[in-house]
């Protein structure tokens, strides 16, 4: 038997694609101590969407989440994804702060940092990647995958060399629309396997029903892991089911590591969670069914489920087949992003102003305006001739790293701040969720003197 690693993404993956990431702290910290005995290489559950989503809706310290979750698990790796230079937000942060928010996320509990630039612009990851690895962190170096009239094996390879020269001590392909087939997924971890001497690990969705052969192939092309979500929360725009892959993946010669029984514990403890959510309508059908056309419109998981909610919130869900035909095009207008955080929700939300104002760029958003000035990165392919000098007229966009030209962004926060951040954490959140992290000050402060008036009286 080989042995063959799985990641589970229940706590941040497969929440953040089925339920735009409303999982509170109190939802699973009772399971994190069976989890810790599964034997999963990892566990993912902290970074990508649930920061974010810790200030803004669930008014949690998402530092505290990854300390109690560390405090559960003190067996398993905790694993985090990491927007490299974009952090856990939508724009470039400065370099200092990237280099404090890797190092803390490391210092409170992360041992994994899996590192993306949503343009494969490595540039982009270097700084995250550095932090990483002197706060004593596992690099993991990502390749986001994607189709395209430029994206090719070669391209991946050569993305995959840079990475290992980088020092990540492990790599990871990134299939975040679900639509790498068995068989690009057979050649591609074949292809790395030979040009780098790294663990290849296998990140899909199960959005167009491919996974479950595409992670099959991808063991049996020599991938280290791949990453399973618990049955409960797998399927559709999520991750395969962790149980049966295992299953599969056991009959086949490989070695998951994994006890069956815990497993099963597991998931009979979120079955109740995917059900409350499910009734309250956080948690839609809609997003498990198998959805082939995703094969072309190349829409991940989190980006459908965030599109749904939007238009259905603007009363034009009839309006969600031609915003799916619109994305394409936007992409090939801007040299063909991968469709991963925050390109997926910029040529989202420009896809949908295109349908809803019935005229193509009549209004360009502010963040595609600064991606065709070069502040994300270099795109991948030429972005359209016409559309680019709309927004730059004569200027020539940005060659250098963006990153390189801003200011140290902590030591004017933490003025800013004074009194109001406890700890350097916090001036980190007030960075990284400016309005979200000082409403969630004020909130905080409000809730202990309350409680403090409580124990008075109680006293008396
Ligand atoms: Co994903």
């Amino acid at each position: 038997m080989s042995p063959f690693a799985i990641t589970e993404t229940v706590l941040r993956d497969a929440q953040q694609s089925l339920m735009a990431t409303r999982m509170a702290t109190s939802d699973f910290k009772d399971i994190l101590e069976t989890m810790d005995k599964a034997g999963y290489r990892s566990v993912e559950c902290w970074g990508g969407a649930t920061f974010d989503a810790c200030l803004r809706y669930l008014h949690e310290d998402p530092w505290e989440r990854l300390r109690a979750i560390r405090a559960h698990m003190p067996h398993t790796k905790l694993q985090m994804l990491l927007r490299g230079q974009n952090l856990l937000g939508y724009h470039h942060y400065s370099d200092d702060t990237v280099r404090r928010f890797t190092a803390a996320s490391v210092e409170n509990g992360v041992d994994i940092v899996r590192i993306f630039d949503a343009l494969n612009d490595l540039r982009n990851i270097r700084t995250a990647v550095e932090a990483c690895l002197s706060a004593g962190g596992e690099a993991q170096g990502t390749v986001c995958y994607t189709l395209s009239p430029i994206h090719d094996q070669a391209m991946y390879v050569a993305l995959g060399k840079e990475i290992q020269a980088m020092g990540c001590q492990s790599l990871c392909i990134k299939d975040m629309a679900g639509i790498m087939s068995p068989r690009e997924c057979y050649d591609l971890v074949s292809a790395l396997k030979d040009a780098v001497d790294l663990p290849v690990y296998v990140h899909t969705h199960a959005t167009t029903g491919l996974a479950y052969m595409t992670y099959l192939k991808a063991a049996e092309a020599g991938a280290a892991g791949i990453d399973c979500a618990t049955s409960c929360f797998s399927g559709g725009t999520s991750q395969p089911s962790t149980a049966s892959m295992v299953y599969a993946l056991g009959q086949m010669g490989f070695d998951c590591g994994v006890d069956p029984a815990v497993l099963k514990q597991v998931d009979d403890f979120f079955v109740p969670v995917q059900k409350k959510f499910a009734e309250n309508g956080v948690f839609d059908p809609y997003v498990l069914s198998t959805k082939t056309d995703a094969l072309v419109y190349q829409v991940p998981g989190g980006m459908l489920s965030n599109l749904v909610s939007q238009l259905k919130a603007q009363n034009a869900i009839d309006k969600l087949d031609q915003v799916l035909a619109e994305i394409p095009k936007v992409r090939k207008d801007l040299g063909y992003p991968p469709l991963v955080t925050p390109l997926s929700q910029m040529v989202g939300v420009q896809a949908t102003v295109n349908v809803l104002l019935g005229e193509r760029y009549k209004s360009i958003g502010k963040e595609i305006q600064a991606y065709i000035r070069g502040e994300y990165g270099t795109a991948p392919g030429p972005i359209d001739p016409k559309l680019q000098r709309r927004v730059l007229g004569d200027q020539s966009p940005i060659r250098g790293r963006y990153a390189e030209g801003l200011a140290p962004e902590f030591p004017e926060a933490q003025a800013k701040l004074g009194g109001d951040a406890r700890s350097d954490l916090d001036v980190l959140s007030y960075i990284a969720f400016p309005q979200q992290a000082e409403q969630f000050f004020t909130d905080r402060a409000m809730k202990e003197a309350l409680v403090a008036s409580y124990t008075i009286r109680e006293v008396e």
